[in-house]
């Protein structure tokens, strides 16, 4: 059988670059397609003088495309500053590749997104986000999508762990359809806690269990 893939597509999912977490990492990104449900996270270190990425590592739960895809655009993104990665795009990832199947372009969509979401995880926890707006549910709620449910290996807000999110003067409330003494309760709690605090104008974040 003949695959639809270029020799580089192959050979980057074959031997992924920069694969695996960094732990204590400056930036991190989890993504998730609205196309087929699969997630990428990505891992940043970055050099605070020149933002520069210094390090970078990806987790991919996604189909091949998406792991060469991942693994290119990290190789893209190593040694770039903040600025210059934020530039690459999934055409210029898929280009490198040597093309993609046109159904595919999702897959290179979620690494490159994947990236971004690093990039402004990083940026907002180094007061580097200018165009600030006022948080609401719907800005919660988007980010609770990059918190992944252990349970199901989707976001807990796609796999309905989400009861209600509550914003008001500053202060969040999220109530999760969890007991607090599940054994993915405390992850799942610090994920969100991550998630939400660095939020520019958030500064109480309560996460409520069912019981
Ligand atoms: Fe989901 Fe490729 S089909 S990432």
């Amino acid at each position: 059988m003949k695959f639809p893939y270029s020799e580089k597509v192959l050979e980057h999912f074959k031997n992924p670059k920069n694969v695996g977490k960094i732990e204590e990492a400056d930036g991190k990104g989890l993504e998730g397609s609205p196309a087929c449900g699969d997630m990428v996270a990505v891992y940043l270190k970055v050099n605070p003088e020149t933002t520069v990425i210094e390090d970078i590592k990806f987790e991919s739960y996604g189909c091949a495309s998406n792991i060469a895809t991942a693994s290119m655009i990290t190789e893209m993104a190593k040694g770039k500053t903040l600025e210059e990665a934020k530039a690459i795009t999934w055409k210029q990832a898929t280009e490198e590749l040597g093309g993609l199947p046109s159904v595919k372009a999702h897959c290179s969509v979620l690494a490159v997104e994947g990236l971004r979401a690093a990039i402004r995880d990083y940026e907002e926890k180094h007061g580097l986000v200018t165009e600030n707006e006022p948080t609401t549910e719907d800005i919660v709620r988007s980010r609770l999508k990059h918190v992944m449910n252990p349970m199901a290996g989707l976001d807990i807000v796609r796999t309905e762990l989400v009861l209600k999110i509550e914003v008001k003067e500053g202060a969040v409330r999220i109530l999760l359809d969890l007991p607090s003494t599940h054994q993915f309760a405390s992850a799942i709690k610090e994920d969100v806690l991550e998630k939400i605090e660095s939020l520019w104008d958030v500064n109480e974040v309560k996460v409520v269990f069912t019981e």
